[in-house]
């Protein structure tokens, strides 16, 4: 699924999360019409693909991960009819839509769940993990990812499985009927013409079975080797994938915790399961203490440049910033104090071209910084609101559990896309299901949209030229060459195809830095001087212009160049 030459190798994909993009009707609630109200500006920002999180009938629990009716769309979204019209307005942008397929899980609201809780021996009861012990306890002592164990109980006594929130039983994918209707589902999707899917949490379809209690991991009782990438997946992924993704050749990119090197070619390789896995190694500096020191800019480009190495042979992968499960990329990577166009600018210029496809997350083009918190009742997330329960309950005091959302809080990346300095950012006319962050009026797309200095026009160039034919060769097939040498703070790689390449350096300090001969020389083994190679072509540069001073090309504060070479 992952070779070269496939579309979505040069495209670059934008991610809705739906409930926070644009509000139509007044509701509070962002919604299809508020996306198709807003296609002339994804096809501005020069995007190909958007990703939209959940917008299927729901209950809400976990803002559409907890799926009541597939083959609906929920009211607050809009009508079933509002899918099809952006399905066909956006082809008319030359935008493809790929939705979330969320199939680790349903909600307790689906007719399956129901079914199964209100008749123990009806059909549907096979579609999900059921269990009943003689001493009424839960069945294992496995922790659930959102904190609490994964067993809840039924009135009648009998326990459910649940990976994530009480709401969101797993589904039994050993049963062959519940993997038939789930592959039906996904192919009356892909009927509708929607490009592929952003499959959710899928490494957790495969349990060990024998649910035997471990023994405790962490302190956490949260046991990663018995439900995620499971032995015996495979079998589940080559089915999954021959019963519907090759009938359509679509484009599928697989949220798969829990694979490691070793499966990587299974999962994205010439043949692989998906098209590609979205790379979780790139992370933040989470718990860094100086993220703008030396020390943690080197173990971030040694992560990055590694891994980039490894998966440049071996598979394809989604690379991104953001998400909306993470707090803002501008305040994980760096200190307040650093925060700002350059470095916004330089941080979108070192991914952009790495080895894979770029994935933008709703107001990352703008800047969009986290909020700041005030109580757990400004919070809505479903997770925030189970660990706040479960931390208290272990002790902790409400002060230092704010402090930690407010870092690393779901909600950060969920405030209200801000459009405008308006009422609400523009986002809507009603009250937002969740506040605005505070910094609208000056960080906006409006303001930002005809000022050529800005982070969204920069954003726009980066795209533009990720998708130039000129680079599509380099882009979508070309090697990726690491510089580990380039300088102390600077993380610089190469990207080549037949004989065609680019260069990216990036300083990521706030100080200006030097790249020098030698470091280039080591890293750039075709001998080129420095002069030579920058007389060929600046593709980009966050500042204006360029410095070399006796041979050494001078970096500015989080400088970032795209360089041609020949
Ligand atoms: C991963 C999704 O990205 C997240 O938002 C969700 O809560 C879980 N999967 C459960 O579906």
């Amino acid at each position: 699924m992952a070779g070269k030459g496939h579309w979505w190798r040069n495209a670059v994909v934008y991610q809705i999360y739906l409930r926070s993009f644009q509000d139509s009707n007044g509701d509070g609630i962002g919604d299809l019409k508020g996306v198709i109200e807003r296609l002339p500006y994804l096809q501005e920002l020069g995007i190909d693909v958007i990703w939209l999180s959940p917008m299927f009938q729901s209950p809400m629990d976990d803002n559409g991960y907890d799926i009541s009716d597939y083959y609906r769309v929920d009211s607050v979204f809009g009508q079933d009819e509002d899918m099809d019209r952006l399905i066909k307005e956006a082809k008319e942008y030359g935008i493809r839509i790929i939705l979330d397929l969320v199939i680790n899980h349903c909600s307790d609201e689906h007719e399956w769940f129901r079914r199964a809780v209100r008749d123990e021996g009806c059909e549907e009861a096979g579609y999900f993990y059921f269990k009943r012990t003689e001493d009424g306890k839960e069945p294992n002592n496995w922790r659930s990812n959102f904190g609490g164990s994964v067993w809840s109980q039924l009135p009648d006594g009998r326990w459910y499985y649940h990976t994530f929130s009480p709401k969101q039983p797993d589904l039994n994918w050993e049963n062959p009927r519940l993997r038939r209707e789930v592959y039906k589902i996904i192919n009356w999707w892909l009927g509708k013409g929607i490009a592929g899917f952003r499959v959710d949490a899928i490494t957790f379809i495969k349990k060990d079975l024998s649910f035997a209690s471990v023994e405790t991991l962490d302190g956490e009782r949260y046991p990663v080797e018995n439900f995620e990438n499971y032995p015996g997946i495979d079998d589940f992924l080559a089915e999954l994938k021959r019963e519907t993704f090759d009938k359509h050749d679509c484009f599928t990119v697989a949220e798969a915790p829990g694979v490691g090197n070793e499966d990587f070619k299974k999962y994205t390789g010439e043949d692989g399961f998906f098209s590609m896995i979205f790379d979780f190694s790139w992370e933040s500096m989470e718990g860094e203490a100086d993220k703008s020191s030396v020390d943690a800019i080197e173990r971030l480009k040694k992560r990055i440049l590694d891994n980039q190495q490894f998966m440049s042979r071996n598979g394809w992968c989604g690379i991104f910033l953001e998400n909306h499960d993470q707090a803002r990329c501008l305040n994980r990577y760096l200190e307040k104090a650093d925060r700002g166009y350059h470095s916004a600018s330089a941080l979108a210029t070192l991914y952009f071209f790495l080895y894979g496809t770029p994935y933008i997350y709703e107001g990352q083009e703008i800047g969009m910084v986290n909020a700041v918190w005030n109580s757990v009742d400004e919070l809505a997330d479903t997770r925030a609101k189970i660990t706040w329960k479960e931390r208290l309950e272990q002790g902790e005091d409400e002060k230092g559990l704010l402090e930690y959302f407010n870092h690393w809080g779901r909600d950060n990346a969920r405030t209200p896309m801000q459009w405008n300095d308006g009422k609400n950012a523009g986002f809507t006319d009603g009250k937002p299901w969740l506040k605005v962050q505070d910094g609208y009026r000056e960080v906006n797309v409006e303001r930002q949209r005809e000022d050529p200095g800005s982070l969204l026009s920069y954003y726009k160039k980066l795209i533009a030229l990720r998708r130039d034919e000129a680079l599509a060769d380099i882009m979508g097939n070309g090697g990726f060459y690491p510089m580990p040498e380039a300088g102390q703070g600077i993380i610089a790689y190469r990207r080549a195809s037949d004989g065609k390449e680019i260069l990216v350096i990036v300083n990521l300090l706030n100080r200006e830095n030097a790249l020098n001969q030698e470091n280039l020389a080591e890293a750039h083994p075709d001998g080129k001087t420095i002069d030579e190679l920058f007389s060929e072509g600046i593709l980009l540069n966050n500042y204006m212009g360029i410095e070399i001073n006796s041979k050494k090309l001078v970096l500015r504060p989080y400088q970032a160049l795209v360089i041609m070479e020949h």
